[in-house]
């Protein structure tokens, strides 16, 4: 099934099928009643199995930054050290969040475009004592997917809390909560499962509950013991969003009628299918591609433009829009050099096909324009 005009290719919100959305349109009813119990429930079991995840599973009534901001109030005591690893934006940001909640944070950053590798961390983590260490897993901003799997084998030898953000590839790319000893692993609903937004998602282990209990000072709206306590009774604490709670119930029933393997393998081949012709049409890709996002691709067209100093990226994006294509800008500091498509949820092959035969004359058509 391909998307409908104008395609999509986004990085979040992404494109929502007809059965997802019309899940939103149903009645509302109280969410203490039994009916909302329900919903409530089954979503987290199904969560639980598209995570991969025994722990807790706390919904939240905000977007993914909410869980952010739910690690720096809950997991960090006094002046205990977090360390946070950045190799983009969004791990940046992660750093920022622990800095403006008044917590000690030490920032492990890497040029961006290059992954964080086991081996820094692991040396990190044993110059110092933290209570906590964060990690981007796909770093939307670069277009970069870390080492998850090895990053947490040398994580799982220190005695630290482990949370990672899962935004963008959490039903795109292999996330093994249990098996990878991940504390809190999080996302939204607007990408890889291909909702609307409105909702983030955040699986906590046992250990990080207990951590809670022991810090002080934790507010109201993302506190993890009272989020926990309405969980138990298969609710939230305050109004959840319903319709958004319906919808991604049907995106995850999509994704194990396609498979989960089968839909994280195809991300897998649409992003390789994506740099494959985005380098043939003369752009390079962004990140060290050895590490390149198997939900989106940066494509960084600094040297095209060398080539051709009249290439204009905002033109070239508009005539695509004409063409009934939407791509992505580029992001933070990038966003002069870079531009993104994604290939989150349900873009298909053929999607990608047409889009880039599209991006091919498009960008042909202007290239005698920018030799003059
Ligand atoms: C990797 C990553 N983390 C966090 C966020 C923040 O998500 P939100 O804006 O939904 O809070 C984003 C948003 O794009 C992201 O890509």
């Amino acid at each position: 099934m391909t998307m409908e005009k104008p395609k999509l290719f986004a990085i979040g919100p992404v494109y929502v099928n007809e059965k997802v959305r019309n899940e939103m349109s149903r009645q509302m009813f109280s969410h203490r009643s039994n009916t909302y119990r329900e919903l409530h429930s089954s979503l987290v079991q199904k969560l639980k199995k598209l995570m991969k995840t025994n722990n807790e599973i706390l919904i939240f009534t905000s977007s993914s930054s909410g869980i952010m901001e739910a690690c720096a109030r809950n997991l960090v005591k006094g002046d205990e050290k977090v360390l946070c690893i950045s190799c983009g934006a969004f791990g940046e940001r992660f750093g920022k969040i622990f800095e403006l909640n008044g917590k000690n944070v030490k920032i492990l950053s890497n040029e961006w475009g290059k992954a964080n590798l086991p081996d820094e961390i692991d040396n990190a983590l044993s110059e110092d004592t933290y209570a906590l260490v964060t990690l981007i897993h796909n770093e939307t901003s670069t277009g970069l997917m870390n080492p998850l799997k090895e990053i947490s084998d040398v994580v799982k030898k220190h005695n630290v809390l482990f949370a990672v953000d899962t935004v963008s590839s959490m039903g795109g790319a292999n996330v093994n909560v249990d098996d990878y000893g991940i504390d809190i692993c999080f996302f939204g609903s607007q990408k890889c499962l291909a909702t609307p937004p409105g909702i983030a998602i955040g699986s906590v282990s046992n250990r990080a509950l207990s951590k809670s209990k022991e810090v002080k000072n934790k507010g109201f709206y993302l506190n993890f013991e009272i989020l926990k306590k309405s969980n138990d009774k298969n609710e939230t604490p305050v109004t959840p969003p319903i319709p958004q709670m319906f919808a991604m119930s049907m995106s995850i029933d999509l994704i194990f009628e396609e498979g989960h393997e089968n839909v994280v393998e195809r991300h897998k081949n649409i992003a390789k299918f994506v740099r494959d012709r985005i380098k043939d049409i003369g752009f390079e890709i962004f990140p060290d591609e050895n590490f390149a996002s198997q939900t989106l691709t940066c494509a960084d067209f600094e040297n095209f433009k060398k080539a051709y100093p009249k290439f204009d990226v905002n033109v070239m994006k508009e005539e695509m829009k004409k063409r009934g294509f939407i791509l992505a800008n580029g992001y933070g500091k990038i966003k002069d050099k870079t531009f993104r498509i994604g290939n989150m949820g349900n873009v298909m092959k053929d999607d990608v096909k047409e889009m880039l035969d599209n991006l091919e004359e498009v960008v042909n058509m202007f290239k005698p324009k920018f030799d003059t």
